[in-house]
């Protein structure tokens, strides 16, 4: 299951995501927002971010103007690593070497075909298990 969220910024992209998981048959829970409503992108970034760190959801997906309001919320939840990325490469890295769970985009920053490519890199990329990168990432927290 796959968290997805956005402020009013993020909110045509998100749309347009759900449509892109639906059609690749992958389940996911839409935490808002419902509209293009201006709204506070730290109650939707929080909502995505809790239902990761708690186990019910996999991995997230948040998106805002520039992705980084929700990537800044998102990091302030213990057991999240949520990487801000642009590029197919970053999403890929940040999954092997990161195992980042939450990825977030910035809707006025990347077009809509590059988004779905950096979401499709990030979900079907595997933690690479690497000791050295275990490592890394145990030093994070803690
Ligand atoms: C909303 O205008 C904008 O500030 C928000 O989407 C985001 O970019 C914040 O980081």
């Amino acid at each position: 299951m796959i968290a997805i969220g956005s402020d009013h910024g993020g909110y045509a992209l998100k749309q347009a995501l759900m449509k892109h998981l639906e059609a690749r048959g992958l389940e996911y829970r839409d935490f808002g927002t419902y509209s293009e409503a201006s709204c506070d992108y730290p109650v939707y970034a929080k909502a995505v971010a809790k239902a990761v760190a708690s186990g019910e959801c996999e991995k997230g997906i948040l998106i805002c103007g520039t992705g980084i309001g929700v990537s800044i919320t998102a990091n302030k939840i213990p057991g999240i690593r949520c990487a801000l990325c642009g590029d197919c490469f970053s999403a890929e890295a940040t999954r092997q070497h990161n195992d980042a769970n939450v990825l977030a985009m910035g809707a006025r920053v990347v077009g809509e075909g590059l988004a779905l490519m950096i979401a499709d890199t990030f979900l079907d990329t595997p933690f690479s298990n690497d000791e050295r990168h275990k490592r890394r990432i145990s030093m994070i927290e803690g």
